[in-house]
């Protein structure tokens, strides 16, 4: 192997540039050329590639976002773009590929593996929903960003004792909002995986108020069966003396200087990924099981979706008395 690619592909994650650092940098000390595939897939499409050196990676281990930047690509998705996709890498002389992204990344990285190209997937998602590994780059920045929002909303919830709806992402799966639930102190949580009849939200508020609560923190998950405007909404038509206010943390979520548990996991993932293609573990994912990092294999990684672990819920159901 001679040259490899790297792409950062989907939602950004904090911990991108840290991990493509280390990549370049990994890739160098073994006398590899490497270059950066511009937009995710959309550069695979349009032949952006472009040389990355060790200097081109200086000063960005601190950054947010990506610098080869990000895209979600539907060409890719249909067969005669994963073709096309493979050609053009061949023609940009790359003979080994890195996928930095989500769980859409590592379809696309499965596909690009069953024709043949050696490829590694490194999961980046805030939402944590990829299967296989416990933590993915960007969750714990996103994480540290909900829990410094809580702090501030129950700061102004409690003086003029007030519910909050407070809505994080996380497409399908509830991990943000329900860790967020847990080391945020909040009352309530809903998401995806639990479904909450709407009336126990009102009882749950009343309930804390009554205990002696000052404020009331519901955690709401982007997929849960209701959004934060529709709860309020229903509140205010149900319990017009509550006073509930929504925020929706939205991107604020995904931006950010990375922590540092992000950094160290994405110089660890980024080592290990160029490990694995050089000593041919090709068409798997980095992974982190407990401490160690591994490797799982990218047919089953994208065969299944993880969801957020129910214990968990049980946990902050307790902690909210
Ligand atoms: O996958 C990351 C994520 O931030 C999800 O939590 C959210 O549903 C989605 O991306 C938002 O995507 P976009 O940036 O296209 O609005």
């Amino acid at each position: 192997m001679n040259c490899i690619g790297i792409l950062t592909s989907g939602g950004d994650a904090p911990g991108m540039n840290a991990c493509v650092r280390a990549i370049v940098r990994t890739a160098m000390s073994h006398n590899l050329q490497v270059k950066a595939v511009l937009q995710g897939f959309d550069g695979v499409m349009k032949c952006a590639f472009q040389e990355l050196r060790a200097r081109d990676v200086g000063g960005i281990i601190q950054k947010g976002g990506t610098i080869l930047q990000t895209a979600r690509c539907k060409e890719f998705y249909t067969p005669e773009g994963q073709e096309q996709g493979l050609k053009n890498l061949h023609y940009g002389g790359i003979d080994g590929l890195i996928v930095i992204g989500g769980d859409g990344s590592m379809r696309a990285a499965m596909a690009l593996h069953q024709r043949g190209l050696p490829v590694v997937g490194i999961p980046a998602s805030i939402d944590n929903d990829i299967w296989g590994t416990n933590m993915a780059i960007g969750v714990d920045t996103a994480l540290n960003t909900i829990v410094e929002a809580l702090d501030k909303l129950r700061d102004t919830a409690s003086s003029h004792k007030r519910a909050f709806l407070v809505e994080t992402m996380g497409r399908r799966c509830g991990y943000l909002a329900l860790m967020s639930a847990v080391i945020g102190g909040a009352e309530m949580v809903l998401i995806p995986e639990v479904e909450t009849p709407v009336e126990e939200v009102m009882d749950t508020i009343a309930q804390a108020y009554a205990r002696g609560k000052t404020h009331a923190i519901v955690m709401v998950s982007e997929g849960a069966k209701y959004n934060a405007s529709q709860l309020a909404q229903y509140l205010a038509e149900h319990a017009p003396s509550m006073q509930t206010r929504v925020t929706i943390l939205g991107h604020i979520q995904r931006g950010g200087r990375p922590t540092a548990f992000d950094r160290l996991l994405a110089a660890r993932f980024g080592v290990r990924a160029v490990d694995a293609l050089l000593n041919g573990q090709h068409g798997t994912m980095t992974a982190l099981g407990g401490r160690e990092i591994a490797l799982a294999p990218l047919s089953e990684v994208t065969a299944r979706q993880r969801g957020a672990n129910l214990e968990y819920y049980k946990m902050a159901k307790m902690l909210a008395r």
